[in-house]
């Protein structure tokens, strides 16, 4: 069976990608049912533990089978099987390049235990010496610059580190909150890791589509699709959020998405990053270099598509209180 691309599938996984011919994938990010008893319209979310890890392992290597050779492979999951997905991703040799931590910074309130408040997310290569990683894409002002100053900062700015913790959960106010699936992915955060994995033009592809996030993230990327889900009410909503996302070019849904998540990692709102002429200047400095070899972007564009955007949450900046940015010096 032969794939194409920009397309949202619905049916099974395991049989649509085993059954393929040619691997297609250059990028694959599965976030699976977590097995927690969620509410999915088809899939019932509580099986059998063994049944469970026996099904990740299909799942997995038929997504294998999808990949191509320097293609990369992300896969969200809970803690209760994260060790698992860990020992099968070791049997069928893919290389682990980094256990990423996503602290989407507000869990379920508990009682009797702390709150969960993080999910993972394994970076895995099929061919640990030939593989897609875009650092410039994902590079963010580090504190060097940013806060002391200093003049052995890089300026090309520093690698975000392995806990993920400024993209929050996609909240009930979101506009990108499509309200119909339980468990919707931010786009931001699967904008970085298209930014990092995968090129113009490449196949971006999800096993679990779900609400459609990867397919969403990857068109406003320039990239092109494959979603596969089981339900079908899923897969015809997915395909409207997509036609809403295709009425604009994916150059002018890139510089909006681009501009929102560098503002969200460096933890400014729109409003912070134009009110000081030194968080723009770094601001500005580090999306010419995402923006490098891709798009031209001015200064007015910049600063147009920063003040359409109605309110948006931005976490905490850890290292910048609001006195401390209102008194930055600009070197
Ligand atoms: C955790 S959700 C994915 C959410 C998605 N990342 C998003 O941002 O919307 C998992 C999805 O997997 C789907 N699913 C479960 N088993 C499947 C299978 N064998 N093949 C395809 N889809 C499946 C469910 O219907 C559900 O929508």
């Amino acid at each position: 069976m032969e794939l194409k691309p920009n397309q949202i599938i619905c049916g099974d996984c395991i049989e649509i990608l085993s059954g393929i011919d040619e691997p297609i994938a250059d990028l694959i990010f599965a976030d699976p049912p977590f097995n927690i008893g969620y509410k999915y319209d088809k899939y019932h979310d509580k099986v059998e533990s063994k049944n469970y890890i026996d099904w990740t392992k299909d799942w997995m290597l038929a997504c294998c089978k999808a990949l191509k050779p320097a293609g990369s492979f992300y896969i969200a999951i809970g803690d209760d099987y994260a060790a698992n997905v860990k020992v099968i991703a070791d049997e069928i040799g893919l290389t682990m390049r980094n256990w990423i931590i996503w602290h989407y910074t507000f869990g379920q309130q508990t009682k009797a235990k702390f709150a969960r408040a993080h999910t993972h997310i394994f970076y895995f290569v099929k061919d640990k010496d030939n593989f897609t990683f875009n650092d410039r894409a994902v590079r963010v002002p580090s504190d060097r610059q940013l806060v002391y100053n200093d003049k052995r900062s890089n300026p090309e700015g520093k690698m975000p580190d392995d806990v993920w913790d400024t993209f929050s959960r996609v909240c009930g106010t979101f506009k990108e909150r499509q309200g119909w699936h339980p468990c919707q992915m931010p786009e931001i955060l699967l904008a970085r890791i298209i930014a990092a994995s995968s090129k113009a033009g490449d196949v971006v592809l999800d096993p679990f589509s779900g609400s459609g996030t990867t397919a969403a993230s990857a068109y406003q990327y320039g990239r092109k699709y494959i979603g596969i889900d089981m339900s079908n009410d899923y897969c015809e909503k997915t395909r409207e959020r997509l036609e809403e996302l295709e009425k604009l070019e994916w150059e002018e849904n890139f510089k909006r998405l681009e501009i929102k998540r560098l503002c969200i990692e460096m933890g400014f709102s729109p409003e912070q990053v134009m009110a000081s002429e030194k968080i723009f200047y770094f601001y500005k400095s580090q999306l010419d270099l995402r923006f490098d070899g891709i798009l031209e972007i001015s200064q007015k564009e910049i600063t147009d598509i920063l003040n359409s955007f109605g309110k948006f949450e931005v976490c905490r900046n850890k290292n910048i209180t609001d006195d401390q940015s209102s008194n930055l010096i600009f070197n």
